[in-house]
């Protein structure tokens, strides 16, 4: 628990320098890193950019993987998760672009994108760390409520409450919200070697409260982090209200 957004950002960012150092990438063995889209990592990536233009930090043999990606928009739409993850991190730094996965929402068939995304993760040998945030009814990457605990990379319908809330960045305009996205599943980010989780805010605080205080449940898919054997939550102070 960090006293503010920016300090709980801080803290992810050196988290994140300090394993890639320690794992000391080459091109034959990279560091894999889960990467996730929305409000709550974007100053985490401001931050790994800065370090980035000091010096502290290269990119060049990481191998990254979104967590998601929404259907029925053009890669190139302001709001695709591809273009947020070019413009809020990958043009700023020395990430190789043949290194960046994200899965494709406008592919001519989605469950074998699916299938090729998780082949890739293996290929790679799996992910070392997967960075993540919530949805305010607790989901991780897009696996919302109901989502089975097993599920891999996969179609998935949005919940409502998820439309309204990503309506922000669609102009306030509900039918302009996709209403299907690429996720990873719920058992992919798990088979990450370590999950971190960055939460923000009071608007997050209810999820927090069910997904660490409550048991497993699928209803809440972050609280699949409880049968992770190496989970971090970093969150902010308004985010620990309901605790
Ligand atoms: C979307 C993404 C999630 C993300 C969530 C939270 O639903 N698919 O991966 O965690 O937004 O977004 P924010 O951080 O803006 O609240």
């Amino acid at each position: 628990i960090r006293d503010d957004p920016e300090t709980a950002s801080y803290y992810v960012a050196n988290y994140i320098i300090q394993r890639i150092k320690h794992f000391n990438p080459t091109p034959s063995h990279p560091f894999v890193l889960g990467l996730p889209t929305g409000s709550s990592p974007l100053a985490v990536y401001r931050i790994l950019v800065e370090k980035y233009k000091a010096g502290e930090i290269s990119f060049e043999n990481v191998v990254t993987f979104n967590m998601d990606e929404y259907i029925g928009i053009p890669r190139d739409h302001p709001e695709s998760y591809h273009s947020f993850m070019w413009k809020n991190f990958f043009s700023h730094v020395n990430v190789k672009p043949n290194n960046v996965n994200i899965l494709n929402g406008n592919a001519p068939n989605l469950e074998a994108e699916c299938v090729e995304y998780e082949a890739k993760i293996k290929r790679v040998g799996g992910i070392d760390l997967f960075l993540g945030g919530i949805g305010e009814d607790g989901h991780i990457a897009f696996n919302e409520p109901g989502s089975s605990l097993a599920s891999r990379t996969r179609v998935k319908t949005l919940a409502y409450d998820t439309i309204i809330a990503n309506s922000r960045f669609f102009g306030n305009d509900l039918d302009s919200v996709p209403r299907m996205a690429l996720t990873v599943g719920v058992q992919t980010v798990l088979e990450a070697r370590e999950v971190v989780v960055i939460i923000l805010g009071s608007r997050k605080a209810l999820a927090l409260q069910r997904c660490i205080e409550q048991g497993v449940n699928h209803m809440w898919t972050l609280s699949s982090l409880q049968l992770h054997p190496h989970p971090m939550i970093v969150c902010d102070e308004d985010a620990t209200l309901e605790l």
